[in-house]
């Protein structure tokens, strides 16, 4: 049973692909099916997006870049995400995202960067090759991980399904968080700490020669770029032993059987590995094969044709899908910007008067939601200085109606208790307390609310 089903909270699943190159099957199959697949499961708040800052990182070819985020975009739409119920959106969309990168980044270690694998890598071949360590190596493969916490954190993800290779990043995102949180949490977490998944039934797709389907191999068989005549072309070239028609074959050793296993139900499976025991030749196998593969992905060429003839439907898509996730990023790094000091507290809430600057401002009432799920309210002069902070309600409409109450009722003759504050009440339930020197201004303000 899904675990997250059981509990009451939604659980907040975010993965990104960095987009800079075509989607291959081993990509669909190890990712996108299994991300789309989760999506649809009850208390998941998905979040995928395409991570083309990270792309700069790997390429430098701008033709490339647009090329591959279209391509992947065009490719999980066409998989069948359901771009209204998940937050589908392009990393670059969101400014915020860099920001806090900025801010990560000056908690970050340079140590703990040092230790990352694609950097000691790099650092690795260039001492083989008796180059300087640091040769072509970029502040960016530096401090991918840093963006990639960034990511990550800026939405409170408690799961990152990823690949093994990204186990590291996930720690490194932790301990970013924790340093943050330990640095400017003043008792609350900013952060959530985020979780690896890894999905152990979900297929790792060998390539044409047997080794982990990878670009960087160049042994992949295509999605939906060529079409069905390129995916055909592909699955010829897979290597196979060579015992002819009517002997019988090794099903577990043939990437063949692997290929073909990550397409079918276990009964199709069943039957391919026995007919493979039987003596099936390997073209009638790689027929086989085609005809599977093709089933599950055939449907969805002509909407990903679509797409791609059509990158306009894409762009409102993306657009739509940024605009869903800064709806999180915007109000949270404002609180972010407070937390680290790069603005008041009273400036640093939604609206374009907060900081009471602009013509006409007024005193506002700002409701929110507290660290332990309660409900609060800020009351701002109109010069964006903070007056007061409200009671934390757990009934958001009590909150609502006592403020309101507040607001009309006259406020002379109330009494300040011993340590000078005065319980302003409705309905006998106390809403805030405010220091009796603020009185005047907390009384102006409530009157323009
Ligand atoms: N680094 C990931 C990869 O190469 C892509 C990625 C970027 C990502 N940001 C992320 C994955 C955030 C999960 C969460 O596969």
């Amino acid at each position: 049973m899904n675990p997250s089903a059981k509990s009451p909270a939604q659980t907040r699943v975010l993965t990104g692909i960095t987009t800079s190159g075509t989607p291959h099957l081993g990509n669909y199959a190890g990712a996108i099916r299994p991300a789309i697949q989760s999506s649809t499961e009850p208390g998941v708040d998905a979040f995928f997006f395409l991570a083309d800052f990270h792309a700069l990182i790997k390429c430098a070819d701008p033709a490339r870049v647009a090329q591959s985020r279209m391509e992947i975009a065009a490719t999980w739409i066409a998989a069948g995400l359901d771009t209204d119920r998940v937050t589908f959106y392009r990393q670059s969309d969101v400014p915020e995202i860099p920001e806090l990168c900025w801010m990560l980044t000056c908690v970050t270690a340079k140590g703990l960067m040092n230790r990352a694998h694609a950097y000691k890598a790099s650092v690795d071949a260039n001492a083989l090759k008796g180059v300087d360590p640091d040769d072509g190596v970029t502040m960016g493969l530096f401090s991918y991980p840093v963006l990639m916490a960034a990511d990550i954190l800026m939405f409170n993800a408690h799961r990152v399904p990823v690949g093994r290779d990204q186990i590291q990043h996930l720690e490194m995102a932790r301990d970013i968080a924790q340093r943050f949180n330990h640095q400017y949490g003043r008792g609350t977490d900013l952060f959530v700490l985020p979780e690896v998944q890894i999905d152990e039934d979900v297929a790792t797709l060998p390539g044409l020669d047997g080794r982990k389907m990878s670009k960087s191999y160049n042994n992949t068989i295509p999605l939906f770029e060529g079409g069905a005549r390129a995916l055909k072309a592909a699955v010829a070239q897979i290597v196979t032993d060579s015992r002819l028609p009517g002997e019988p074959k090794d099903a577990e050793s043939s990437h063949l059987y692997t290929l073909y296993r990550a397409f079918a139900s276990t009964q199709q499976a069943a039957q391919f590995r026995a007919a493979l025991e039987g003596g099936l030749g390997w073209g009638d196998a790689k027929q086989a094969l085609c005809e599977q593969i093709e089933a599950q992905i055939g449907p969805m060429r002509a909407q990903y044709a679509d797409l791609m003839d059509h990158p306009d439907r894409v762009e409102a898509i993306l657009q739509a899908g940024a605009e869903k996730a800064r709806r999180v990023a915007v109000p949270f790094m404002d609180r972010l910007r407070e937390a680290v000091g790069l603005r008041q507290p009273a400036m640093a809430t939604k609206g374009k008067n907060a900081a009471g600057t602009g013509k006409g401002s007024k005193a506002r009432l700002v409701s929110f939601r507290d660290e332990d799920g309660r409900f609060r309210q800020r009351l701002f002069a109109a010069d964006g200085a903070e007056l007061l902070l409200s009671e934390p309600f757990a009934d958001p409409k009590l909150l609502n109606r006592l403020s309101r109450q507040l607001a009309q009722a006259d406020l002379s003759g109330v009494q300040a208790d011993a340590q000078g504050l005065i319980s302003l009440e409705a309905d006998g339930q106390c809403w805030a307390r405010c220091p009796v020197a603020a009185l005047e201004q907390v009384r102006q303000a409530l009157a323009q609310i």
